[in-house]
């Protein structure tokens, strides 16, 4: 599918976006660790998180969403062999990796054409160090078939920061023997930890050291989700470039390790306001509000900072193109390894609207502000480059098309028809 955006003369309104995808898998997947029943309100409906679904359906667990819009998710017996279709999700793949090298006798775990290409390698390692056997293709990725069974606490330097890797080595050391302890370097995002935690899981996390003891069951509880702050960064993204602007998201996650996009871009020169700050199951989510601003570009190159806005850099790169002087992104080589590569993926579509871009392995450099103009650019397969072309668009003259724009499916199916919402 083709989709075109023109040129937005500014957004307004009130937008409640969807469901965190990364809460919404974990809150599925423990919900199939634990005993008794997981409920869940507010899952993100999106391709990935339908992907989480059937694995687990297919590992012989129940999950329904009910017609009050919750999902349950109850595992009396688990298979002990299984085949699992983790599409197109990195999640999906590698934390069910961890559940399946603590329960599985036999798992086949294979994905689409994209995640094939991604390594799992990563999680290997730490899950062979634990005891699962674990065969992957081409020295590194997906398919993979793993052994599990008995498995032993480790301790685990998390070589490249990683919240897929942290949450499969956790996952598995729930079951594991005695006490599993990873330590991260560089912080990423902690929805495991602070779940596992709610779930009555033996779990310490002390600088950035996390530690949980095997053994400990877990207990289903309700969960809340809230809104997807990687998903209301489009919006906010485009609030702040289109002159005029102001949206207003409601009950969005702002987990720190989440939202640092909007320290950055007030680093830039942006405000936001975040009301009705509240936890819910320990999670942080509030009303926030974005309204234009004028940017200047600024360097990014500490790995907290790379970490905590890893899924907004392609849409911050667009921010980049309209703030004064040149952005520099650095630190940054793990965007090579998600569902694109993303760096080449918003260089070559950001050069086609008359953007300049030097690319680095690690990263980019930007120099702005550029007139941009309209241009026919390729989503490459990616729903978060579709998103962040969608918002290039808003801000080009004329018309931007978008190739396989149907991509969005992957984390935000309504994106546009929420975008047309706003755009006045
Ligand atoms: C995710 C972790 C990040 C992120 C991805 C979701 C998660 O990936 O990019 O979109 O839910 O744990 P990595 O673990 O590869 O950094």
């Amino acid at each position: 599918m083709k989709l075109s955006i023109d040129k937005a003369a500014r957004l307004e309104g009130v937008l409640k976006v969807p469901g965190d995808k990364s809460i919404s898998h974990r809150a599925l997947i423990l919900g199939a660790a634990a005993r008794g029943r997981q409920t869940i309100d507010g899952i993100a409906d999106s391709a990935d998180v339908r992907t989480t679904m059937e694995a687990l359906r297919a590992m012989g667990c129940f999950v329904e969403s009910m017609p009050d819009g919750r999902t349950i998710v109850l595992a009396n017996s688990l298979e002990s062999e299984f085949e699992l279709d983790a599409g197109n999700s990195g999640t999906t793949a590698r934390l069910l990796a961890g559940f399946a090298a603590a329960r599985a006798r036999r798992c086949r775990i294979d994905g689409d054409a994209s995640l094939r290409k991604r390594p799992m390698g990563r999680v290997a390692e730490p899950l062979a160090r634990m005891g699962a056997r674990i065969v992957l293709s081409n020295g590194g990725t997906l398919p993979a078939v793993i052994e599990g069974g008995a498995l032993r606490g480790i301790r685990y330097e998390m070589p490249v920061p990683s919240a897929q890797v942290k949450s499969a080595i956790l996952i598995a050391g729930v079951f594991a023997e005695g006490e599993t302890e990873v330590v991260e370097r560089v912080s990423t995002r902690d929805h495991t930890e602070t779940m596992l935690a709610a779930m009555g899981a033996d779990i310490a996390c002390e600088g950035g050291t996390i530690r949980v003891r095997g053994d400990v069951p877990l207990e289903g509880i309700h969960v809340t989700v809230p809104g997807d702050f990687s998903s209301a960064a489009f919006f906010l993204v485009a609030a702040v470039l289109v002159p005029g602007s102001r949206v207003h998201l409601p009950f969005t996650g702002v987990n720190p390790r989440r939202a640092a996009l909007l320290d950055v871009l007030e680093r830039m020169g942006a405000s936001f306001s975040i009301d009705a700050l509240q936890s819910v199951n320990n999670e942080h989510a509030g009303d926030v509000t974005a309204t234009h601003a004028e940017l200047n570009a600024i360097t990014i190159d500490d790995a907290a900072t790379i970490a905590s806005i890893i899924d907004e850099i392609p849409v911050l790169a667009v921010a980049a193109t309209q703030a004064e002087g040149r952005t520099e992104i650095r630190g940054a080589g793990e965007l090579r390894h998600k569902e694109s590569d993303r760096i080449e993926a918003m260089a070559h579509n950001l050069r086609l609207l008359g953007a300049s871009i030097e690319v680095f392995d690690d990263g980019f450099a930007i120099e702005g502000p550029t007139r941009l103009l309209g241009a026919a650019v390729s989503s490459f397969g990616d729903h978060r480059i579709a998103m962040a072309m969608a918002v290039a668009g808003l801000v080009a003259e004329g018309r931007t098309e978008i190739d396989d724009a149907e991509v969005v499916e992957i984390s935000y199916p309504k994106f546009f028809a929420d975008l047309r919402t706003l755009v006045r």
